[in-house]
């Protein structure tokens, strides 16, 4: 069987468990390695901090955002610990599931030193010095802290809720972001987010600013396929394939801005890869994807920035 396959089967297996989240993990801590917290995601996800800090000031008035929020916080905090560097008042990190750990901040927070005496924290982002004290003296005392205390030295407020029913009031954020997240969310459920980062976003000043990774996840773990793999099942096949671990939507960019478009929300700035179409074509494609030009489809990452102004 080949190695997506497996990993979708024993993924699929797991999403029926109790603790679904937890054994999923351990599946991908000892078996995939999927869960190791390498330089590679580490600096890739600083990038996208550095990115959210510049479209907010370059679409505001403000230098640094008071209020934060991220959807999607997943195992590693790595974008609202780079907020806290910066100087920002408050992020509120927001996930169905509490993923985190005492023991997966203190691998980030170890990698921010590793990163800082190496000089290339910098590179990314501009740190306030007495905020990265507060670093040092958390890692020195991380045995008497308890994780709550540590998230709060971080000016880190972890919300486990679903975000389409946010508990923040309307015009209070300033800066909403969010990090290869939306892939995992179908459009049923993240048209309702997105009014909700809408009514919770300031209406002067505010900003939003999302990458989103289309690519198929499994041949994150699986090199005998390509990124466009998934994009040969039919919604059909594709049910019994998907897992509710870790969704996988399918849409492309088009969707994205139709979803935009129809909620009114504006795309201000728009990046994208392009992606391979050479790679596309060697994929039988279901017909839910050929009525679009395949440059389009062939489109594996994207990241909008959307402001709000009176
Ligand atoms: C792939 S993970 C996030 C990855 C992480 N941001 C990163 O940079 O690697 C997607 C997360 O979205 C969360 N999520 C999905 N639907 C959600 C919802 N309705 N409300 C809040 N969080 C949700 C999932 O629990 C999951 O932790």
């Amino acid at each position: 069987m080949k190695k997506w396959l497996l990993k979708a089967v024993v993924q699929k297996t797991i999403s029926y468990l109790p603790f679904n989240h937890k054994i999923n993990y351990i599946f991908q801590k000892y078996i995939t390695k999927g869960v190791y917290l390498s330089d590679e995601y580490f600096y890739d996800r600083l990038e996208h901090a550095q990115v959210h800090i510049k479209s907010f000031q370059k679409y505001t008035e403000n230098k640094i955002p008071n209020v934060c929020l991220e959807i999607g916080t997943g195992w590693y905090p790595i974008v609202p610990i780079s907020f806290f560097l910066i100087g920002a008042g408050k992020t509120y990190s927001v996930d169905i599931s509490f993923l985190t750990s005492k023991e997966r901040l203190q691998t980030t927070l170890l990698k921010f030193i590793e990163a800082q005496k190496t000089g290339r924290l910098a590179h990314y982002i501009s740190v306030i010095p007495e905020r990265f004290e507060t670093i040092n003296h958390i890692i020195e005392n991380y045995n008497v802290l308890s994780l709550q205390e540590i998230l709060q030295k971080l000016h880190i407020v972890y919300l486990v809720e679903d975000a389409r029913t946010l508990s923040l009031p309307d015009n209070s954020i300033d800066l909403v972001n969010s990090n290869n997240t939306f892939e995992h969310i179908y459009p049923d459920i993240l048209i309702p987010i997105l009014k909700e980062f809408a009514r919770v976003v300031k209406k002067e000043g505010g900003v939003m600013s999302h990458f989103i990774d289309m690519s198929d996840h499994f041949a994150h773990f699986d090199k005998s396929i390509n990124i466009y793999h998934f994009l040969q099942f039919s919604n059909t096949a594709w049910k019994w394939i998907d897992n509710s671990i870790q969704p996988q939507s399918r849409i492309r960019i088009y969707d994205y801005k139709k979803i935009y478009q129809d909620l009114k929300i504006p795309i201000i700035e728009e990046s994208y890869r392009a992606g391979n179409i050479e790679e596309l074509k060697s994929i039988r494609l279901s017909h839910i994807f050929t009525p679009y030009p395949l440059e389009e489809i062939a489109k594996s990452h994207c990241h909008f920035v959307s402001s709000w102004k009176n």
